[in-house]
């Protein structure tokens, strides 16, 4: 396909950029001698830069986001609408597309009840942590306050949202940290802490109630967990292990905090990670792919059960949730998610997920058959990913500068993909693979085709 962009001279952006942009995730010395990449259009799956130059994005906008795909008339339109009717008001007071959406959610989450509209994942991850927090104040003097999480899980930015946070190398910088925050151990079998276990699941997840144990379980209030990890290097929870978990929580009187910032509307197939295993959750936290990044909106839904622990006693002036989140009140969100949604229901977009994300698992065993520096392929609708190792036998994992290598050869071959980078020090080793949910057949292959020529450069045939 030849680009679509016009020949605009874009240098003057490039150098705009490079004197007064700081761009996230970037060590800046390195754009001292060359360009900033810019992004100036997008169709499908395909971005093209400022150089005119076409790219498949393997990953959604580098942070699997944009699940509906680039360039979607229908929900711009729908946000331009809304705006120049009504655009914001806080959210102590409703809004139409508001209301909407959050009906629509509730109808794809049984068991779940309401929806808190906010900005971020972090800020979604936030709320709930505070609502934990003010349970224990409420029900149990304070004492039932601390919040378990699992190493390499990622739940955000923002100090407390990263006390929370099982990533080494993106919390080693920032601390202290919110107090009450306690890690247990990851389920990653591939890297099995407890050596050969034939029910690897439940021993992971017996894990946690040895950390529930040890802390005293009067003093745990809430698990906080990815369904299935994702910067923390795509982990699929292991057999047997959700269904423990579960267990876990209810024995302990335990709140469940899923974050599905990741793996919510779409990605691994079903509206959300956790319905794939049975999972009632007390709270669920959603972003990125609620609007595919055409309006910034964020989601924090409990059960009816939660939400009737906030309004018991009118007449006590803290019986309430005492937040705000000033932009959860933009109707733009809302809008946008509206369409976003009708968009996967009408394109059949979980589906095709199903049938393209175990055409992209099978593409990686394929390569794993060919390649000995894959030690594993993981995955879970479309939303796959290739641990690499320097020696299969050992799994000593790959040092992350040649995991980095092939992802700039991808790169240099119009194919974006990802890698878990500086966040598990030796251990920023798995390549990450997530599409838009409308990713077809040929380009899965190309994906797994530029990896496989990636892989014959870096590191030479098996
Ligand atoms: C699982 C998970 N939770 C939370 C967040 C934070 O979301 P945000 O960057 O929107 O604050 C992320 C971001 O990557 C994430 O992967």
């Amino acid at each position: 396909m030849t680009s679509t962009l016009t020949a605009n001279d874009l240098s003057h952006v490039v150098e705009a950029d490079r004197d007064h942009l700081w761009h996230h995730l970037m060590q800046h010395k390195s754009l001292e001698s060359a360009d900033p990449r810019i992004i100036v259009e997008g169709k499908g799956l395909r971005v093209w830069d400022a150089l005119g130059k076409e790219h498949l994005d393997g990953v959604s906008g580098g942070v699997w986001t944009v699940n509906v795909g680039y360039g979607r008339e229908r929900i711009a339109d729908a946000v331009r609408d809304q705006l120049v009717k009504m655009n914001f008001f806080a959210n102590s007071l409703g809004s139409v597309p508001g209301a909407r959406f959050a009906q629509r959610l509730i109808e794809k989450m049984p068991g779940m009840s309401r929806v808190y509209y906010t900005n971020s994942g972090s800020e979604a991850n936030e709320k709930a942590f505070k609502m934990i927090r003010q349970i224990a104040h409420k029900r149990y003097g304070g004492r039932k306050h601390k919040i378990l999480f699992r190493e390499r899980d990622y739940h955000g930015t923002t100090i407390t949202a990263l006390s929370a946070g099982g990533q080494p190398q993106r919390n080693a910088l920032y601390g202290p940290y919110t107090p009450g925050f306690v890690e247990v151990p990851h389920c990653l079998e591939y890297r099995s802490q407890w050596g050969e276990v034939s029910d690897y699941g439940e021993r992971a997840a017996n894990a946690i109630e040895e950390v529930i144990l040890r802390e005293g379980p009067d003093t745990v209030g809430a698990l906080c967990l990815e369904p299935v990890t994702a910067g923390g290097g795509v982990i699929t929870p292991p057999e047997g292990y959700w269904p423990r978990v579960q267990e876990i929580c209810r024995k302990y009187d335990i709140l469940l905090h899923i974050d599905e910032v990741v793996c919510g509307v779409g990605r691994t197939g079903t509206w959300f990670g956790y319905q794939q295993y049975g999972i009632e959750p007390d709270f669920v936290t959603m972003a990125k792919g609620v609007a595919s990044g055409y309006a910034a909106i964020a989601c924090m839904v409990t059960t009816e059960a939660v939400f009737d622990m906030f309004k018991a006693d009118p007449d006590d002036p803290l019986d309430y949730f005492r937040d705000i989140s000033t932009f959860g009140g933009c109707t733009a969100g809302p809008a946008a998610a509206l369409e976003n949604m009708a968009i996967i229901e009408e394109e059949g977009l979980l589906e095709n997920t199903q049938a393209m994300g175990a055409r992209l698992l099978d593409n990686l065993r394929a390569l794993q058959d060919k390649h000995a520096v894959i030690g594993d392929v993981r995955g879970a609708g479309l939303f796959c990913g290739a641990e690499l190792v320097a020696d299969r036998a050992s799994k000593e994992p790959m040092a992350e500068k040649r995991v980095q290598a092939v992802v700039a050869d991808c790169m240099a071959q119009g194919v974006i993909i990802g890698a878990t980078n500086r966040s598990l020090p030796g251990y920023n080793n798995t390549l990450c693979l997530s599409p838009a949910l409308i990713a077809t057949a040929d380009e899965i292959d190309r994906f797994t085709t530029a990896i496989d020529g990636a892989l014959t450069r870096v590191f030479g045939t098996a």
